[in-house]
C-alpha cells in the first residue's frame, strides 16, 4: 500500500538526493508520474492540494493513488514506494479528514499565522496524524506569491532561530522553509534578473542558501522541504506561445540550484507548475496542428507523454532519486 515519508526521507538525506513531490489532479498526470517513477526506480510523493480536492474529489483522488500502487506493480515494480500527501493543508479539520481517508502524509501550513499559533496548530495535527502513522510536514517562513486564497507580496525567509523550537515543540516530521522560491510560473520579475550573455535568457537572483545552511546547522539531519521548485522550462513557455498561448516572462528556479539543494538536507522538492506547462504545451500543439481532432485521448495522450518525459528528467538529472527503491 501507500507509505509515509519517514524512511524515504532518512535515506534521501544520507544519500544526498531528494524525493520528487509531484501534484496531481487527473488521471493523465498520475499515470505519467507513476510511469516515470517506475522506469527510474524512484520513490515518489503524490501531492493533492486543496484545489485538487475541490476539482477532483478527495475520495476519488485517494483511490486513484491506491490504484497507482497496483499500477506500479503491474508495470513491473515489485516494491513501489508511493506517498499520498496533502499539500498545504490549512486547518486541523482538513488534515484530519485526509488522515481518516487514508492519506499517508499531510502538510499543515501554518506559515501565515503568528508563530505561536503555527506551533499550536501544527502540534495538534501531529498528535492526531501520528496515531495513524501518518507523517506531517510543517512550514516556517512565507513564500511570496499566491497559494490558494492566501497571497504574500514579499518572501519572509525562514528564521533559523525558530526552527529548533518549532521542530521540538510540534514533533513534525519535516519542515518546509522559505529561501526565495515561490509558487507558479512567475517566480521573479524580469527586472530582478540579469541576461545570460551566452543564451540571452533571463537569470534570476540566487536562492538564500545561507538561510538553508543556517537551518541545517540548527537541525542537523532534519528533513527539509522546498516548495515552489518548478524551473519553468523555457521550451514549454516558447511552445505555448508558439501555439497561440500568451505567457510573458515566465521565470522559474534554475535546475542547477535545485541540484545543489537536493544534495543537502532538502529531501522533498515540490513541482507542480512544470507539469501544467508540459501539459498545456502539448495540448496546444495538437490543437493547432490537428484542428480536426476531437478525441480527448489524441491530445491528452501526447500531454501525458510530455509530462512523463519532464518527470523523468527531474528524477534523473535534477533530484537524483533514481535507483533508490
Ligand atoms: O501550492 C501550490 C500547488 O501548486 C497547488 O496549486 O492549489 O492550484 O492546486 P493549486
Ligand atoms: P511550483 O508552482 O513551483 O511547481 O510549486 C509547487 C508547490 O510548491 C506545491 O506545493
Ligand atoms: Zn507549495
Amino acid at each position: 500500500g501507500l507509505v509515509n515519508t519517514k524512511d524515504m526521507f532518512a535515506r534521501a538525506i544520507k544519500g544526498g538526493y531528494a524525493i520528487p513531490a509531484f501534484n496531481f489532479n487527473n488521471m493523465e498526470q498520475l499515470q505519467a508520474i507513476i510511469k516515470a517513477a517506475v522506469e527510474t526506480k524512484s520513490p515518489v510523493i503524490l501531492q493533492v492540494s486543496k484545489g485538487a480536492r475541490n476539482y477532483a474529489n478527495q475520495t476519488l483522488l485517494r483511490y486513484m493513488a491506491e490504484g497507482a500502487v497496483a499500477y506500479a506493480k503491474e508495470l513491473g515494480c515489485e516494491h513501489p514506494e508511493i506517498v499520498l500527501h496533502l499539500d498545504h493543508g490549512d486547518s486541523f479539520e482538513l488534515c484530519k479528514s485526509c488522515v481518516d481517508l487514508g492519506f499517508s502524509s499531510v502538510m499543515i501550513d501554518g506559515s501565515h499565522l503568528p508563530y505561536e499559533e503555527n506551533v499550536a496548530l501544527t502540534k495538534k495535527v501531529v498528535e492526531y496524524a501520528h496515531q495513524y502513522d501518518v507523517t506531517v510536514e510543517g512550514e516556517l517562513g512565507v513564500l511570496a506569491g499566491v497559494e490558494d486564497e492566501v497571497s504574500a507580496e514579499h518572501h519572509t525567509y525562514t528564521n533559523p532561530e525558530e526552527v529548533i523550537d518549532f521542530a521540538t515543540r510540534t514533533g513534525c516530521d519535516s519542515l518546509a522553509i522559505s529561501i526565495g522560491t515561490s509558487h507558479g510560473a512567475y517566480k521573479f520579475k524580469p527586472e530582478q534578473c540579469h541576461v545570460d550573455p551566452k543564451t540571452g535568457r533571463l537569470v534570476p537572483p540566487p536562492l538564500a542558501f545561507d538561510v538553508l545552511d543556517a537551518v541545517m546547522e540548527k537541525l542537523p539531519g532534519f528533513p527539509i522541504v522546498l516548495h515552489g521548485s518548478s524551473s519553468v522550462p523555457q521550451e514549454y513557455v516558447d511552445m505555448i506561445n508558439q501555439y497561440g498561448g500568451k505567457l510573458e516572462a515566465a521565470i522559474g528556479i534554475p535546475e542547477e540550484e535545485l541540484r545543489k539543494a537536493a544534495k543537502s538536507a532538502v529531501c522533498k522538492i515540490n513541482i507542480d507548475s512544470d507539469s501544467r506547462l508540459a501539459m498545456t504545451a502539448a495540448v496546444r500543439k495538437v490543437f493547432v496542428e490537428k484542428p480536426a481532432e476531437f478525441d480527448p485521448r489524441k491530445y491528452l495522450g501526447p500531454a501525458r507523454d510530455e509530462m512523463e518525459k519532464m518527470y523523468k528528467h527531474k528524477i534523473l538529472n535534477v533530484l537524483g532519486s533514481d535507483g533508490k527503491l
